[in-house]
């Protein structure tokens, strides 16, 4: 039985699921020495990529088993929602849809973490599901592993489902439950924390960028 993380992602599976593409889009939307904060870096899939492309990286994750993954980085074991480090950074990564936090609670703690560690002129980078999302029915793969989507219940915004990954021999199951947004409620989300959004990096509104909004006006 594979090893968890207290959000249930199973950790040899996230040891082993391959790039797509995520540290080029992030540099594209950062300074180029910028000081990175990834929050929830999980084993340091798009760590290794930023660092690979020269960013330092600060990697914050709650699960010691999956920081344990993680190398050529600053590690800090702590909760997103109450990180406190004493400094800003050029640029914070909140990526892997933990915007689509079922908990409006949680979705505004962590945004509150990125407004509150991210430095004046610094920008936010995100990672959320596309806007819209509904789970396709078909089989997709990650490099040698085949990914499925089951049990889907749609309750207003909020979708639950189980994620299965199967490679050779191997399972995992991951449950999720989240809220996806259109754009008019992502840009509420943001401005509740005190950002704007800035722009989409891609064509499904999945990637963002954000920057403190002005004071006065969110
Ligand atoms: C789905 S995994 C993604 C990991 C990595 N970003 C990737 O793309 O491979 C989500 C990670 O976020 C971490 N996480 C979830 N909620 C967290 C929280 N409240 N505080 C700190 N880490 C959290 C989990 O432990 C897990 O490692």
């Amino acid at each position: 039985m594979s090893e968890t993380a207290p959000d249930g992602s199973p950790v040899d599976l996230y040891a082993q699921l391959p790039q797509r593409g995520e540290g080029e889009i992030v540099a594209r939307a950062v300074g180029r020495d910028s000081e990175i904060l990834e929050l929830g870096c999980g084993a340091g899939r798009i760590t290794r990529q930023l660092l690979a492309r020269g960013f330092r990286v600060v990697a914050v994750d709650q699960s010691e088993e999956m920081l344990a993954h993680v190398e050529g980085a600053e590690r800090v074991r702590a909760d997103i929602e109450t990180l406190e480090l004493g400094r800003r950074f050029d640029a914070v990564l909140l990526a892997s849809n933990l915007v689509n936090a079922e908990s409006d609670e949680q979705r505004r703690a962590f945004l509150d973490t990125c407004r509150r560690n991210v430095a004046e002129g610094g920008v936010v980078v995100i990672e959320g599901l596309p806007l819209g999302w509904r789970p396709a029915p078909d089989e997709s793969r990650l490099g040698d592993i085949v990914t499925r989507v089951v049990d889907v219940a749609v309750d207003g915004d909020v979708v639950r489902g189980v994620v299965e990954y199967e490679r050779h021999t191997d399972h995992w199951r991951h449950p999720f439950a989240m809220r996806v947004f259109d754009e008019g409620g992502l840009r509420a989300a943001l401005a509740e924390a005190g950002l704007q959004l800035q722009r989409f990096l891609d064509d499904h509104g999945s990637w963002l960028t954000a920057v403190p909004a002005p004071r006065g006006r969110a």
